[in-house]
Formats: structure tokens, sequence, C-alpha cells
């Protein structure tokens, strides 16, 4: 059955840039009201000035660093009356490019935080909250890499192939009730990660790379059909589909020769 989202409210992480900015652009255009978490608070207050005067509808922002092992406890309690959120869009995250052993492990820790603690810490809090009532939808943002070992972001590759296996499994379990937890595996992005995560992209990379706005739209149709899985753009589909066919060595040398 579709999941309408007038007059729902939905939380979104990472909601300052990229992917989760248009998420909720794409969620406020289809009525849902709206908490939006971030680190960068003015930009989050821009934002909700743009969504309320276009939309009509209610934003509230949340500064949060989920990087920070307290992060998900304090934007927990800075929703208030966890019973008031219908859709948690689990989007805040970061890449990390490069030597996988040498990278500084405080930066790889606090990857690993954001990417994956924080994501289930969020996920258990508010899907509890949604179980009791018997409605609720969570798009966990993974990657097109979470399907294979990824040389080159090695411990990235890792923190989404967590939330992708997560999503997948919590979905089966939820299957009783009108609870659903769903994956959306973008590929390459055209957003800030990149930059952020200390890499440039390869030609083949920039040429299947997708506009932010269409992942999003992709991430919001998943939430009201219910798709368990979706994977944004054709050359995408293809490529994880594809690689079922393909040892796990190979996928790893594949990998290493696109990514590195
Ligand atoms: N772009 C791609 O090619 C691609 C592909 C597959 C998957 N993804 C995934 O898509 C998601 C969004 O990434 P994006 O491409 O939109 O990148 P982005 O433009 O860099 O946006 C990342 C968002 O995460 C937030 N964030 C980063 N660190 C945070 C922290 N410590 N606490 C709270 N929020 C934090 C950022 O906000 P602040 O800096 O204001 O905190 C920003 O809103 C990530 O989970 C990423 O892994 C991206």
């Amino acid at each position: 059955m579709r999941f309408e989202l007038g007059g729902r409210r939905a939380l979104v992480t990472g909601a300052s840039a990229g992917i989760g900015l248009e998420i909720a652009r794409e969620l406020a255009a289809r009525g849902a009201h709206l908490t939006l978490a971030a680190r960068r608070l003015e930009r989050l207050h821009e934002l909700s000035g743009e969504l309320q005067a276009a939309h009509g509808v209610e934003v509230n922002v949340v500064q949060a660093d989920l990087a920070q092992p307290d992060g998900p406890r304090k934007l927990i309690a800075s929703c208030g009356d966890a019973a008031t959120i219908d859709v948690l869009v689990n989007n805040a995250g970061v890449g990390m490019h490069g030597d996988g052993v040498g990278h500084a492990w405080d930066r790889e820790r606090d990857m690993i935080q954001l990417n994956v603690v924080a994501v289930a810490e969020l996920t258990k809090h508010f899907v509890g909250r949604m179980r009791e009532r018997g409605s609720g939808r969570v798009l966990q943002v993974a990657s097109t890499a979470s399907f294979l070992p990824c040389p080159g972001y090695a411990a990235y590759g890792a923190t989404k192939a967590f939330v992708l296996h997560h999503a997948e499994a919590l979905d089966e379990e939820l299957r009783a009730c009108d609870v659903r937890v769903l994956a959306l595996c973008p590929g390459s992005t055209n957003t800030d990660f990149f930059e952020i995560s200390g890499n440039v992209r390869g030609r083949a990379q920039v040429a299947t790379s997708l506009d932010p706005v269409k992942v999003a739209r992709a991430g919001v149709d998943a939430i009201q059909r219910g798709r368990r899985v979706t994977v944004p753009g054709l050359a995408n589909k293809f490529t994880t589909a594809g690689l079922r066919l393909i040892p796990r060595r190979l996928q790893a040398t594949l990998a290493r020769i696109v990514l590195e």
C-alpha cells in the first residue's frame, strides 16, 4: 500500500547539503513536515525558510554532530516525543579515500561512528516507537559500494555494507507490521562527497554520475512504494546486478581499478 506523506513528520539527517538536502526538498514538496539535522545550522535555517515558504510545511532544525558518541542521543532528545516521527532518513555520512591502513585512526573512527553507529542507534530508537504505533518508514542511505569490497574506500565501503545488510534484515523482521526499513543505494552522485573524501573521480565515474535531485526522488518514491532496495540510474542498476555473476575476488580487483 502506498505510504502517504502529507501531514507526516520526517527526520532527515545530513540535510544541509547534497542528497539529504534534496530529499528534504522532495519530502516537503509531497507535504511532509520536517526535522532537519546536520552540523551547519545556518544552512539548515536557510533551507527551512525556503521549504516553509514554498510548501507551507512545518520545519524544525537541530544542530547535531553524529560523529560524536553522544550525538545520536542528543538528537533524539531534541526531537522530543519520538512518537511524532513517522519517517526517518539516515542520510548523514562521509567517505575516506586512499590508503586504508595509513588513514589516521581518529578520522576513520569518526566515520564509522557516523556511518554505522549513529545509523544503528537512531534506527533502533525510532523504529521501536514506529513498531509500537504499527506504522512508519526508514530510508537508509547506503551506496553501490555496499555490494562489493572497495579497495581505495575499504572502511567506507564496509560501513555501507553494514547499512544495506542491516536494513534488509530489519525489514524482513518487521514484515508483520506496517513499518519498513528501506535502503537507497546511490552510485557516484554530484555532491561534495568526493572532495570531502579526498578523492578525484575518474572519467567513468564522472560520466555515470547522477544529479542529487534524481537520487532524492528515487529515495522518496521508495519510501512511498515500500521498495526494499533502490539503486538509482540505469548504469548503476546494471553494474550491481552484474556483480552477482562475478567471483568475489574479481569484484575486488575490478573495484580497485575503478576506485583507486
Ligand atoms: N555522493 C555520492 O556519490 C554518494 C554515493 C553513494 C552514497 N552516498 C551517501 O549519501 C549520503 C549523503 O552524502 P552526499 O553525497 O550528499 O554528501 P555531502 O554533500 O557531503 O553531504 C553530507 C551530509 O552529511 C552531513 N554530515 C557530515 N558529517 C556529519 C556529522 N558529523 N554529523 C552530522 N551530519 C554530518 C553534512 O552536513 P554538515 O557538514 O552540515 O554536518 C551533509 O549534510 C552519505 O551517507 C553518503 O555516504 C553518496
